[in-house]
């Protein structure tokens, strides 16, 4: 007998919640949301539940403060922690999103073993470094989002900036997933085949990258109490769809690099065709020396990350 796709979500906060709500109309799986909050996760799956007879998604969605429900997950997304404030780097919040992490992932991969992990929770490269590291999963059933908000923020700022319309932006953002050293590619970017420099400035090319590094800064001190969640939500439901329905999707993700771009032992923003079985291949990119450079610094500043971690 088939069955739905299993999706559980872990830390159903604004970023958990908005991911379910995509999920939902997408109509992907079955999900489960976990949060340590009683009560929380059960409010918010009943009532994505009531809201299933107008959108019409045929699905169960449970809420939970154990694992027990999560058994078996197809995907597990892990949005657990503590977001950014006004003032904050994603780095800041290290510490006490790796105790979160460290928690979560072992439960997770007790209940459900053969999942692909999705972490969210900041600093990103970090974190999904440690959950490689916790989990002992293989590096195809670890990828972390970061690249398909960052790139769907790249395009939104192209798309307004051309005056045309989203679908026919297409441009991607490697590198950490953070304000200084993400590494956006307009050489790469095009909109509708003609290449991004065709249609823009060099000038505005510049000020589009800079807006895209800024991009969740830039919600944070509009929202002031907390982080992006919309985009990060769909970001996560443009990840889910493509494992789930086996998509073979070219997104850029937080990967775990085996001597890709000349790394080693780092998990960093890469493209990636994502299926079925997680992170199905890594492309390596001809980018040219300036490129390689800022990827490089970015390599760099991740590892800086990651020794925080004292593994
Ligand atoms: N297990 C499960 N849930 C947890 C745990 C834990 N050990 N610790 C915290 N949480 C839950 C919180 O109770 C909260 O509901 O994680 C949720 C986080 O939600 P928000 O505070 O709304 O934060 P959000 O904006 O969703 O961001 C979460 O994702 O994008 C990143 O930078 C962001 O690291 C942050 C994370």
């Amino acid at each position: 007998m088939l069955k739905r796709p299993k999706i559980t979500i872990v830390g159903a906060g604004n970023v958990g919640h908005s991911a379910a709500q995509w999920l939902a109309a997408k109509e992907l799986g079955d999900m489960v949301l976990v949060d340590i909050i009683e009560g929380m996760p059960q409010g918010k799956a009943l009532d994505l539940r009531q809201a299933a007879p107008i959108e019409g998604y045929d699905l169960t969605v449970v809420g939970s403060n154990g694992y027990e429900e999560t058994a078996g997950s197809d995907v597990v997304v892990i949005v657990a922690g503590i977001a950014r404030k006004p003032g904050m780097s994603r780095e800041d919040l290290i510490a006490t999103n790796a105790g979160i992490i460290r928690s979560v992932v072992e439960q997770v991969m007790k209940h459900s073993p053969n999942a692909v992990l999705i972490p969210v929770t900041n600093p990103l490269d970090a974190m999904t470094y440690l959950t490689c590291k916790v989990s002992g999963f293989p590096p195809q059933r670890v990828i972390g989002q970061s690249g398909a908000l960052d790139s769907t923020r790249f395009r939104t700022f192209i798309a307004m900036e051309v005056g045309v319309s989203v679908e026919d932006v297409h441009g991607l953002v490697i590198g950490a997933h953070t304000d200084k050293d993400m590494v956006p590619l307009p050489r790469f970017a095009h909109v509708g085949g003609v290449p991004l420099s065709a249609l823009v400035s060099a000038d505005r090319i510049t000020a589009i990258v800079e807006r895209t590094r800024r991009g969740g800064a830039e919600i944070v001190e509009l929202l002031k109490t907390g982080s992006a969640f919309i985009a990060p939500g769909a970001a996560i439901a443009q990840m889910v769809e493509a494992i789930v329905r086996d998509k073979k999707r070219l997104i850029p993700a937080c990967s775990y690099l085996d001597g890709q771009y000349g790394e080693r032992d780092v998990c960093i923003g890469v493209p990636v065709v994502l299926g079925a079985g997680g992170r199905e291949r890594i492309v390596e990119l001809p980018l040219n020396d300036q490129e390689r450079e800022a990827f490089r610094k970015s390599v760099a500043a991740v590892r800086e990350q990651i020794a925080l971690l004292k593994l």
